[in-house]
């Protein structure tokens, strides 16, 4: 595996999972692994999660991490191949790509999109253009349309919460929120429980259709009460509109889950990759509350990033 940045097959997917229980049984089973190997983890945009875990992660397998926070200290990077660099931007990706493929074994970056240009974020312009420079193994932190670490960690959480022998029924529900939020989550968890086999449906207000490259498969429900009857695992996630790009369309309140919600889904896990709105998009009954994994979510997160920095270093 070269770099690390969408689904790629059933097949890996299990096998991360499989070896991300395994660094959970005993995190430092593999300490000597990467010792003398170095990751770079590059941030143009906030974090705490994807930060701390996959710093952990990268300690549990003796390796070196240092995080380059690019948005507030580094210098204003250009993005376009062949700018003439006479405005605000200070050094070319290509060049600060290529010096950190020189320092790093391996390179993990966050970036996120402008939600204002449709088609750069669409193809990931800014993420792909690190891949492009940098010419080392690269690890998506989060991207203009990905989030695969999380992704990753809530199939494990998936896996372990299910009923043996029952396929369960997961509900990708969206949320309230008063600004307008990326894609990445609920695209990358769709592309991920659908490639993992697991029956989908997404619940949202008319207008906030995904992009379909991500949920050819699911169901698609408007109506959030139908979509929640039997759910088992309950993800809740704000994104704006794609079609019309950005924008906010509905901040409708009803659609923040309470505990009324689960009258026909006595059992369910709810499921937020957090930071999470408290009160906005989910209320603090269900996030308090016995059906909420959120801590288990973010406790996975150090054990995906362990196997797959595992893996990609092999
Ligand atoms: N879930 C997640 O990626 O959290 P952070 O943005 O804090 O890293």
């Amino acid at each position: 595996m070269m770099h690390f940045t969408n689904f790629e097959n059933k097949e890996i997917a299990d096998q991360l999972i499989q070896k991300a229980l395994f660094y959970k049984a005993d995190p430092r089973k593999d300490l000597s692994k990467g010792l003398g190997k170095r990751v770079g983890c590059i941030f143009l945009n906030p974090s705490l999660r994807t930060r701390a875990s996959t710093q952990i992660a990268a300690q549990n397998l003796g390796m070196e991490s240092i995080v380059l926070n690019m948005d507030k200290e580094g210098w204003a990077l250009e993005m376009q191949d062949g700018a003439v660099m006479n405005k605000g931007t200070v050094e070319h990706i290509k060049d600060a790509a290529a010096v950190l493929g020189t320092y790093f074994d391996v390179l993990a970056i966050r970036a996120f999109p402008s939600l204002s240009n449709k088609q750069e974020d669409t193809e990931d312009f800014v993420f792909n253009q690190f891949v492009k420079y940098s010419g080392k193994p690269v690890i998506s932190l989060e991207s203009a349309i990905r989030h695969p670490l999380q992704s990753l960690a809530d199939m494990i959480t998936i896996q372990e919460n299910q009923i043996a022998g029952k396929s369960p029924k997961i509900v990708l529900t969206w949320a309230p929120h008063i600004k307008a939020i990326p894609h990445a989550v609920a695209n990358s968890f769709a592309e991920w429980a659908i490639g993992c086999g697991h029956d989908l449906t997404i619940a949202h207000p008319e207008g906030y259709e995904l992009d379909v490259e991500f949920t050819k498969g699911a169901k698609i429900e408007y109506d959030q009460k139908t979509a929640l009857e039997g759910a088992d695992f309950v993800y809740v996630k704000n994104w704006s509109g794609f079609n019309e790009y950005g924008k906010i369309l509905s901040t409708d309140d009803s659609w923040m889950l309470t505990e009324k919600h689960f009258e026909f889904a006595n059992n369910a896990k709810v499921m937020h990759c957090l930071p999470v709105r408290r009160n906005v998009e989910l209320s603090d009954e269900i996030l308090d509350g016995p059906r909420s994994l959120i801590q288990q979510q973010a406790a996975n997160r150090i054990y995906a990033a362990q196997a797959v920095l595992s893996k990609i270093i092999e």
